[in-house]
């Protein structure tokens, strides 16, 4: 394992990279990261790295982002098979289709959509600047929110919005149910549920806030509670645990994992730097128009 990393520094140096990673992937690959977060805190990081390299340890619709935000740098994917089947669950041609049958409907992408999809979409949000984004919208207009229902019902329950939803979910969040949440409560009294606002609204409205990845780091270090039961992928724990020593974390769900997130490997990381492959490439009139619903997103952040 040690020789690995230290090809990977030598790597990383000779191609002067930069190495992001998401809350959610392996904790070998936080640990050996420049930088760790959220999707929004990534993108903007991608959007500042001024790196011509850049590493990206997450899912493919996290690199594409990272490509349209910084098309001069190399993004390279460490695992090409690393998606996000709550992505494919918007097809770029059906949203198309929406968009021609409703053009005075403003049509907002959560950030886990292709780039293919977002060059059709107005605007753009993360889980950790939804409210933000959803907020700034004039009240009198049809608004489309995709690809996930749960994330946009949490968001028409919590604005008073009425926005149509796009019946997409995240595998991984939406097998949560209100069972259990009752079972965590049961089995650890007085602490406090912490999910993802990807998990279904009547889960959401059980537990005692709902934030992104970053949203919950920060809310723990915040907070002076000693315990907290977390619901969402456990990658998280580790960044918790590593950042919070001496409080405790429980998983509201050990099997919570996203697979994609799991398929990359440091051995992966190490060949991308060595082959420079696989890079995230994508058609110049793609590029030209997804880079503006998130540069929209971004000036409203
Ligand atoms: P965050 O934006 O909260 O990091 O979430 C990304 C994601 O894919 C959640 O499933
Ligand atoms: Fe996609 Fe869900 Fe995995 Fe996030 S956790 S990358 S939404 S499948």
């Amino acid at each position: 394992m040690s020789d690995l990393i230290e090809e990977i520094k030598q790597l990383k140096a000779e191609r002067k990279a930069v190495i992001l990673a998401h809350n959610y992937v392996k904790a070998e690959l936080q640990d050996i990261a420049d930088f760790t977060g959220d999707s929004l805190e990534l993108s903007i990081k991608a959007k500042n790295a001024g790196a011509g390299v850049i590493v990206f340890c997450g899912v493919r619709f996290m690199a594409e982002t990272a490509k349209l935000l910084s098309p001069q740098s190399v993004v390279l994917l460490p695992n090409p098979d690393a998606g996000c089947p709550m992505a494919d669950m918007a097809a770029a041609d059906k949203v198309a289709a929406y968009k021609a049958a409703h053009p005075d409907t403003i049509i907002v992408a959560y950030v886990n959509t292709t780039a293919a999809v977002k060059a059709h979409v107005d605007i753009c949000c993360t889980s950790g600047n939804a409210e933000k984004i959803i907020a700034s919208l004039p009240a009198d207009k049809e608004v489309l929110f995709l690809p996930d229902r749960n994330l946009g019902g949490n968001l028409n329950r919590k604005l008073g919005r009425n926005m149509q939803l796009w019946p997409g979910f995240c595998p991984t969040h939406d097998r949560v149910t209100p069972a259990v949440i009752a079972a965590a409560r049961a089995e650890h009294p007085g602490v406090k549920v912490l999910v993802h606002p990807e998990c279904d609204p009547e889960v959401v409205a059980l537990a005692d806030v709902a934030l992104s990845t970053g949203g919950i780091l920060r809310h723990v270090r915040e907070s002076s509670d000693k315990a907290f039961i977390i619901g969402t992928e456990i990658g998280i724990l580790h960044r918790l645990r590593q950042e919070n020593p001496g409080r405790e974390f429980f998983p509201l769900q050990p099997e919570m994992t996203c697979p994609n997130m799991k398929k990359i490997t440091l051995e992966n990381v190490r060949d991308c730097l060595k082959d420079m492959a696989p890079q995230i490439e994508l058609p110049p009139e793609i590029m030209a128009s997804a880079v503006k619903p998130i540069e929209r997103m971004l000036a409203l952040s």
